[in-house]
């Protein structure tokens, strides 16, 4: 009886893997890489062990003695819990001790953490109180590829952090061979356009500052299959296709990339409803949606592994193309959309489009097949339309609202943003927009200054600028205590309420309690402060009237902190008890948390039409009401409106409450000054 004995009988399956991954062999070229150059660019397959081995090399070799900490960034929440989880359980630690992870209202670290998993906006913050990020000896920015807007940011601002401290050492890790814009990012001091002029030759990549090495993972062959004509209805087609799969294929997860919630939803639920028709001894098939709203435990069951005589079927939206393993897929359905955020400078409209995916996305979709066997994708488009896809997504950076970004940057003591070294420079119209708004919300002055203490303030507190400035406001109109709860609620993910399919008509009535007729943000307030009252303990209340236990505790921790920024600024928070009406100067509560909210919101204004819907201020967008705002069916006037989503033909507006029109020019003089003003009278 040996000790060594006892112990490799007890090592779990699941921890054998690491040592086959692909990365595995490449380990002691990694370190001296990294020992040697200050960034290293990583290339390797999703599956191929760059972000869960990567960091224990990294600690097993010394980088996290001396109280030094390894940071690994992902650019979704999910993923930076997910790989948390799983490094913890590779390492046999408690989650929170020698790995952790670090997300919005969400820390999940100690003083003993060394390896620290967070979301790329999350370091940026990081840098607000630490400006060289002390505490990390080595940054990995993973999933580069993605250009997400955080992570390019935080490239600009590591090349800036990485000249002053020599001892830093940054990895750059991506699931596409586009390595060397990475690395010639770092190495190249010269605006681009001056750098294209300099003759090519001689220029080494890289040279004594960094290099790129390729983790050739294993990856098996993938077929590919096109649809002989378009598809009228690719949710339709998706839901047939897993039935074919099931019917005719060997066994093998599928994996379906979908636009979003509803979708997903939908064929969800009709695949549940196929696999009860099944023979009970057939092999059945199980639906799982994965999507960002869905609640983290519900999440976490993709990753589970596939009860015996199953197929799991994994209903997604792009959050499965790249940044997390799912083991087990040997089937992938596409349906060649990605749902993108994309602003419009013009009209100021943030909206959330079904777009065609590029063909670099589509090699990426296809090949979450191959990874243990070979595989199949289902493409639920023509090879003609393949061919028309453009070659990569267009950056984030170039396609979004700069607003909070601009904002961040002033924050971190960088004023000339115009000559920011950006890997892809945002367009000139998306700047200026960000700066109007940015000056009309009081958070830069006339010369592009941040503002003290506001614009500093809004960038400190971890929400939009809209919603900071309503916030920082509030104690000028006496609702500060009502405006964090607001804002802890506006901040939910997939909201408040659980939406039992069938059960709608219930749920409206459930609903019906708590509504208040200014809008959806005093329901909200009244659903935090019944839940306070009534249901923090009673999970059963909740299930009663609908609501969601987890998604309302997390309120509670998400109010908590917010309150914890405030006081942080000195600013004190003296809790009321509710939405009541106190008519203090003739002015009730509810109608100070409107104007409340127009002062962070006057940009986000429209005036509802005889037909029941919305007109924004230039009158040139026809906006709806969202099913889910209590205005989808009441009158009303002029409204503001938290959120705005383009989904089809239609331009949705959620989270909607009254105001009054001279509201808007009392609480933004300098925005509806000019033609606007005409406008609207
Ligand atoms: O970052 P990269 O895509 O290169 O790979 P990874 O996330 O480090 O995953 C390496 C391997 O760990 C995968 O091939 C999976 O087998 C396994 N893994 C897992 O089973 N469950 C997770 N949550 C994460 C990884
Ligand atoms: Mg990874």
């Amino acid at each position: 009886m040996t000790e060594p004995e006892i112990g490799s009988s007890f090592i779990p399956a699941l921890f054998k893997p690491s040592a086959l991954l692909p990365i595995a062999q490449h380990r002691d070229v990694l370190l001296y890489l990294i020992e040697t150059f200050p960034v290293t660019v990583v290339v390797g397959h999703t599956g191929s062990g760059k972000t869960t081995q990567i960091p224990q090399y990294l600690h097993q070799a010394g980088w996290t003695t001396n109280g030094k900490q390894i940071a690994v960034t992902q650019p979704r929440r999910v993923a930076a819990t997910s790989v948390a989880i799983r490094v913890a359980e590779e390492m046999r630690c408690e989650l929170g001790h020698d790995v952790g992870y670090s997300i919005r209202f969400e820390d999940m670290t100690s003083q003993s953490t060394r390896i620290k998993f967070l979301t790329d906006g999350m370091l940026l913050r990081e840098a607000l109180v630490d400006p060289l990020l002390t505490k990390y000896s080595v940054i990995m920015v993973d999933e580069a590829h993605e250009r997400s807007l955080s992570s390019d940011m935080l490239l600009g601002i590591l090349k800036k952090i990485r000249k002053k401290r020599l001892d830093l050492r940054l990895i750059i890790s991506s699931a596409t061979l586009d390595a060397e814009s990475f690395l010639n990012f770092f190495t190249n001091d010269l605006p681009v356009t001056a750098a294209a002029m300099v003759p090519a030759a001689g220029a080494v990549p890289g040279g004594d500052l960094g290099k790129i090495i390729s983790l050739e993972g294993k990856s098996y062959q993938v077929d590919v299959q096109y649809l002989e004509e378009p598809s009228e209805d690719y949710v339709e087609t998706a839901v047939q296709t897993i039935y074919d799969i099931h019917k005719n294929e060997s066994e093998g997860d599928i994996l379906v990339f979908l636009t979003g919630r509803e979708e997903i939803e939908r064929v969800v639920q009709k695949v549940a409803e196929y696999a009860d028709t099944l023979n009970p001894n057939a092999p059945g098939l199980l639906p799982c949606p994965f999507y960002a709203g869905l609640p983290t435990d519900q999440q976490m069951y993709v990753f589970e592994p596939t009860p015996d005589n199953t197929r799991k079927v994994i209903v997604a939206t792009n959050i499965a193309e790249a940044s997390v393993t799912i083991p087990g897929i040997a089937y992938v359905i596409d349906c060649g959309f990605v749902k993108l955020r994309a602003y419009n400078p013009t009209t100021g409209i943030d909206t959330l489009t079904a777009t065609s995916i590029s063909k670099a996305s589509a090699t990426q979709r296809a090949g979450r097949a191959g990874r243990t066997k070979p595989g199949k994708c289902f493409r639920l488009y023509t090879e003609a339309s393949y061919n028309t896809l453009p070659e990569a997504t267009v950056p984030e950076i170039q396609r979004s609202n700069l607003a909070p970004i601009v904002l961040q940057l002033k924050a971190l003591g960088i004023d000339n943003i115009v000559r920011f070294d950006f890997i892809t420079p945002p367009p000139a119209e998306l700047m200026l927009r960000a700066f109007e708004l940015l000056y009309s919300l009081g958070a830069v002055d006339d010369y592009a200054k941040l503002t003290r203490p506001l614009g500093m303030r809004m960038a400190e507190l971890a929400v939009e600028p809209m919603l900071g400035k309503a916030l920082l406001s509030a104690p000028d109109f006496g609702v500060l205590s009502e405006m964090l709860t607001i804002a802890a609620m506006l901040n939910l993910q997939g909201g408040c309420w659980f939406w039992h399919e069938g059960e709608k008509k219930a749920h409206e009535t459930a609903r019906r309690k708590f509504a208040a007729d200014e809008g959806d943000h005093i329901t909200l307030l009244n659903v935090y402060h019944a839940f306070i009252t009534k249901g923090k303990k009673d999970a059963k209340w909740c299930r009663d009237n609908y609501l969601n236990f987890k998604a309302m505790s997390r309120a509670v921790s998400v109010r908590n902190q917010l309150r914890k920024y405030l006081e942080k600024f000195g600013i004190n928070v003296q809790e009321s008890l509710g939405p009541e009406v106190l008519t203090a100067g003739g002015i009730g509560k509810p109608e100070k948390i409107r104007r409340c909210l127009t002062a962070g919101y006057f940009a986000q204004s429209a005036r509802m039409q005889p037909d029941g819907t919305f007109r924004t201020v230039d009158g040139e967008t026809v906006l709806y009401a969202h099913p889910t705002s209590l205005m989808f069916n009441r009158k009303a006037d002029w409204v503001i409106f938290h959120e705005i989503m383009e989904t089809g033909s239609k331009v949705y507006i959620r989270d909607v409450t009254k105001i009054e029109k001279s509201w808007l020019t009392e609480y933004a003089p300098e925005y509806y000054q000019i033609e606007k003003a005409r406008q609207i009278i």
